[in-house]
Formats: structure tokens, sequence, C-alpha cells
């Protein structure tokens, strides 16, 4: 099985929201004044999970299509997934009994808009049901629009390389926005729009491209269309297209979300590593021009930028270079490293100037206590990075919940809590604790 992460590591509160952006800078004043052992005042503590990761039973989707291919880059199908489509609210007394009072989580476009311009009031009406009650728990809804997963109609016809899908994305985020825009705290149109280009810079066998094209072409033909294309499934070849379809669709997702809303904060997420230049010449800056370059451009614009880190790269004159001995490893052999998230907040912000919103931040790991001590190490890091004015609103783990894991399947572990996938019975790990005193506290 191809281990995506793996491959990556081997080859080498927000505010009052329209005033977000300009209440930064004096939000990081008066962090940097005070430089108390607290977060600031409102920070946002909080868990993510994604739809399609979460839900199960997404059979309207894309990703729920390609699953069932043969052959396909998918180790198992998603199935039932954590069954929280219809235990969503275990979901959020979880998250509240955790100590948390953030949740971030995403609406699946395959449900509410099942077939091509066949809006469905009843699945709109279900995502504003959680939105209400996180807001009846004291949970902070943040909302993902787009978490990799489309409906199948929309790959179907070429996903995000079809000039249309920009003016379908944003006539969807209408439709959302109008319904929750006046309850949720902040939208992120995009999770990871990058992800593919960090794939693209690891050293990874050319058969997993390979794979993934295949699998998509295995999907065309029996469909019968000409191009099937997902946001994290693709082959090399489909990247410009697949790049600038999601860039478009951004700044189209942005455009309606503000005209629905015009008071609600919007950004996106992007996968970044923490990259560290090792040496002289070394490919560092190169790569991540790569990665996130036109992405953090495109968030200059916006009221905030998601940060999602999960490690760290080395770069030397000729690339990736592996991690130091006796790094402590994730289940796929990626190096944990604690201070790879700050590393990767600070660059965020110096590059775009927007405040930031730690949107995912975790580590696989069927150790949990690999996580309990993780998490309070990087937030250790994280708080200096506030005390020297970063502006960051807010800390969103990943994940909630054990989850399906893309193409990985059910073997790589991120959740605070485990799931019994005969009851589906959830059960918070001791990181669970760390987490919610830490939340509770506002302090590390
Ligand atoms: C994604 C999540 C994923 C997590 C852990 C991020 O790339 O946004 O969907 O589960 O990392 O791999």
């Amino acid at each position: 099985m191809i281990d995506r992460r793996s491959l990556l590591a081997g080859a080498a509160a927000l505010g009052a929201a329209p005033a977000l952006a300009s209440a930064a800078p004096a939000l990081a004043r008066a962090a940097k004044a005070s430089a108390s052992p607290e977060f600031p005042k409102g920070f946002l503590w909080g868990a993510s999970t994604a739809p399609h990761q979460i839900e199960g039973n997404n059979t309207t989707s894309d990703l729920w299509y390609l699953e069932h291919q043969q052959p396909t880059v998918f180790a198992v199908p998603s199935g039932d997934a954590a069954n929280s489509f219809l235990m969503w609210e275990q979901d959020l007394d979880l998250a509240h009994n955790i100590g948390l009072n953030t949740y971030r989580f995403g609406v699946e476009w395959a449900r509410i808009e099942p077939a091509k311009g066949q809006f469905s009031q009843a699945m709109i009406d279900h995502y504003a049901r959680i939105v209400d009650g996180c807001r009846a728990r004291g949970l902070t809804p943040v909302v993902t629009f787009s978490h990799f997963s489309a409906p199948l109609w929309f790959s179907a016809q070429g996903g995000w390389s079809n000039p249309e899908s920009a003016d379908l994305f944003a006539r969807y985020a209408d439709k959302v926005t109008r319904a929750i825009g006046d309850r949720i705290h902040a939208a992120i149109t995009f999770n990871e729009p990058n992800i593919l280009l960090l794939l693209q810079n690891a050293n990874v066998p050319p058969e997993l491209w390979k794979i993934q094209a295949l699998t998509l072409e295995t999907a065309a033909r029996r469909l019968g269309v000409p191009r099937f294309l997902s946001a994290n499934v693709a082959g090399v070849d489909d990247l410009p297209d697949l790049q600038k379809g999601l860039l478009a669709a951004h700044k189209a997702g942005r455009a309606a979300i503000k005209a629905a809303a015009p008071r609600l904060p919007v950004g996106l997420s992007l996968a970044m590593m923490d990259d560290q230049a090792v040496g002289r010449n070394s490919q560092r800056d190169a790569r991540r021009q790569q990665m996130y370059g036109v992405w953090l451009d495109v968030a200059k614009g916006d009221d905030f930028i998601g940060v999602q880190n999960y490690e760290r790269a080395l770069w030397g004159p000729n690339g990736r270079l592996p991690a130091p001995e006796g790094a402590l490893h994730n289940w796929s052999g990626a190096e944990v490293w604690a201070p790879s998230l700050a590393g990767a907040v600070r660059y965020a912000h110096a590059a775009t100037g927007v405040p930031i919103l730690v949107s995912e931040h975790g580590v696989g790991t069927e150790d949990d206590a690999v996580r309990a001590a993780f998490i309070p190490a990087a937030l250790k890091e994280l708080k200096r990075a506030i005390d020297d004015g970063v502006p960051v609103m807010g800390y969103c783990h990943w994940s909630l919940v054990d989850n399906f894991e893309w193409v990985f399947g059910y073997k790589p572990k991120f959740g605070l809590a485990s799931f019994d996938p005969v009851t589906f019975a959830r059960t918070p790990k001791p990181s669970a604790a760390v987490l919610g005193a830490i939340a509770r506290a506002n302090r590390v």
C-alpha cells in the first residue's frame, strides 16, 4: 500500500469578524507587551474533522466512487467511517466534554448538491443543526466548504479542470452561506489545495502518480466521460489544471461568501511543513515557492490563513535531507518534531501578513503518549511565536476522533478519541485530557 505521508517524509479568536485583519497588529502588540503565560483572550481551542473522513456513506461523492474502482489507490473504502453523519451530537458532546471551545468541521458538497443543480434542503438543514448544536454547547463553529471530496457528477465532468468549476463552487458556497453564514465564526473555502504540490516536491516513486492516474482513468472509462479529476487524487500531468481551477474557485467562493455574509472572515488552509535551510545553496526557498507560493499570494487578500502542520523538512543543496538520527517517528516513519508548528506559523504570517488559525496539527500514532507529549511541546513554541508578535487566533487539533485517512484507510490514528468499529462509541484518549486542560486554563 502506498503511504503518502511517509513518502513525503521519507523523501527527505478569530475576533469580531469585520475587524479581524485590522485588529491583528493591535492584538499582536498586546500579546507581546504582556508576554503573560496565558494565550490571548478569546483564543480558539478546537479539534478538526472533515466530512468524508468521519461521516460515513458519502455515496454521492467522487472519492466514494474512486474507492470502489479496480485498481484504486485507496487501501480500503471509507464505508461507515466514524458514523458521524448520524452521531454528530456525540461528536459535539465529545469536543465540549474534552474542554474545547471550538469545532472545525466541513459541510459536504456531495450531500448538499447530489445532482447538478439539485440542492438538498434537508442536507443544508442537517449542517445548520450542527452549527446550532455547536453554539448550544459553547463551541465556536469554523466551517470548511471543501475538504478534498466533491460531488461525483462534478469530478466526472473534469472537476476543478472544468472552466465551469469556479462558478459551480461559488453557487454552492452561496447556498451554504445563506443558511449558516450568520452563525459561523469563520469559513475555510478549501482545505489544503496545495497537498499535491507537497507530494510533487517529495521524491515519491512515479508509481504513486501512475496509480492515481489509473484510478481516475478507470473511473472515467466506467462512466464514459473524457476526464475524471479530484482535488486529492490526480496524475502529475493534471496538476497545472488542478491548481488553476482551485485558485479560481477560491476567489469565486470567497466573493460568494462575502456577498452573502459580508462580516464573515474567509480564508483557506494550507498544508505547510516547517521548511528549514541546511548549509549553503539550500533549495529551501525554491521549494517553498513551489509548494505554497501562489497560495500565500492569494491569501494576502483573505481575512486569515489556516496553517496545517505535521512535520518539518530539512532542505539541502540537492533536495530533502533525512531526519536527524535519533528522531522520534510517527506511524509512517516521518519525523515528529514539536517545534515545527511554530516554524510553519511564523513563516505563513511573515509571507502573508494575515492572522493565523492553526486549522490542523497532530500526529498519526498508535501510541497516545507520543500525542500527549507532543501537544504541549508544540504549544509552548506556538506561544513563543505569539509573544514575538505573530497573531494566532486559535489552535485546532487534528483530529477529534480517529478517521478515514484517505488512501491509507483506517490504519493511521490521529484522534483525540478512538471509536468502536461496531458500536461507534467514542472513547477519549489520555491526550484529550492534556489538550482539554490547556484549553480550560488557556495556558500550557
Ligand atoms: C488533511 C486531513 C488529514 C490529515 C492527516 C491533512 O492533510 O487535511 O484530511 O487527515 O492531514 O493526514
